[in-house]
């Protein structure tokens, strides 16, 4: 199966998971959840008059990966557009960036993710969470931007939007698009170009595929 194929595929398993496999992840997501003091495992009542989308996250194995896929670096600023509890940003504020930031629509979501980072063990990077439409932030100052299903094309051309200043200013920004529902919206906006595709990947514990996205140089950008 090509990487197109499998993207394409998004939402359908490309394979199955065994119930040894399920377990094994299950107890490798509690390891983690135990090691940084922090519960973002389970669902949340949803409230379609207020989302896109529910609450669901990926295994920490998964973020682990996309995370050194991108190599942050000291001057990055780690943004998750939908923050929900906040496992993503825990992954990465263990590493030395220089902040990370959730903006998060749902209020006790929102809360959760505070709290999670706040009594996290051994976290690295300062962090910030923003409760609010994603749609109405300004995203400037981030470098790295992390979507995984949070809405639809309309809310992303707007959050995409928002973060042409960060790209305008010069900054190497990419942008990790787990479950890539809407990638044509990312293609059209003509300064952003994909560099990296994942299918679902059994070895990441992760059944969504994931593209990786950057700021096409100013010269060559076409909007
Ligand atoms: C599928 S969850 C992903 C959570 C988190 N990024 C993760 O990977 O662990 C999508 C999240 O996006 C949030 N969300 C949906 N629409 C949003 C919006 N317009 N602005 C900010 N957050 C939003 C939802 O409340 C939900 O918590």
């Amino acid at each position: 199966m090509t990487i197109e194929t499998a993207i394409l595929r998004d939402g359908i398993p490309a394979f199955r998971r065994s119930p040894i496999d399920r377990l094994v992840w299950k107890l490798r997501n509690a390891f983690w959840e135990w090691r940084f003091n922090v519960r973002t495992a389970g669902a949340l009542d949803w409230d379609p008059n207020l989302s896109d989308s529910r609450y669901a996250t990926l295994p920490y194995k998964a973020f682990f990966a996309m995370l050194d896929a991108v190599q942050p670096t000291a001057d990055d600023v780690i943004v998750d557009i939908g923050c929900g509890k906040g496992r993503f940003l825990a992954c990465a504020s263990m590493l030395p960036v220089k902040k990370v930031v959730g903006v998060e629509i749902n209020g006790p979501l929102a809360a959760m993710a505070h709290a999670n980072l706040a009594r996290m063990r051994r976290r690295k990077a300062r962090f910030d969470i923003v409760t609010a439409p994603a749609q109405d932030v300004d995203l400037s100052h981030g470098s790295v931007f992390y979507v995984y299903d949070a809405f639809g094309p309309g809310i992303l051309r707007a959050v995409l939007d928002n973060l042409r200043a960060a790209v305008d200013s010069g900054r190497n920004v990419r942008f990790i698009y787990a479950s890539p529902r809407h990638e044509g919206v990312l293609r059209e906006c003509g300064w952003l170009e994909r560099y990296d595709a994942w299918p679902p990947r059994p070895d990441h514990a992760n059944l969504h595929a994931v593209s990786f996205w950057r700021a096409i140089p100013r010269g060559r950008a076409g909007a």
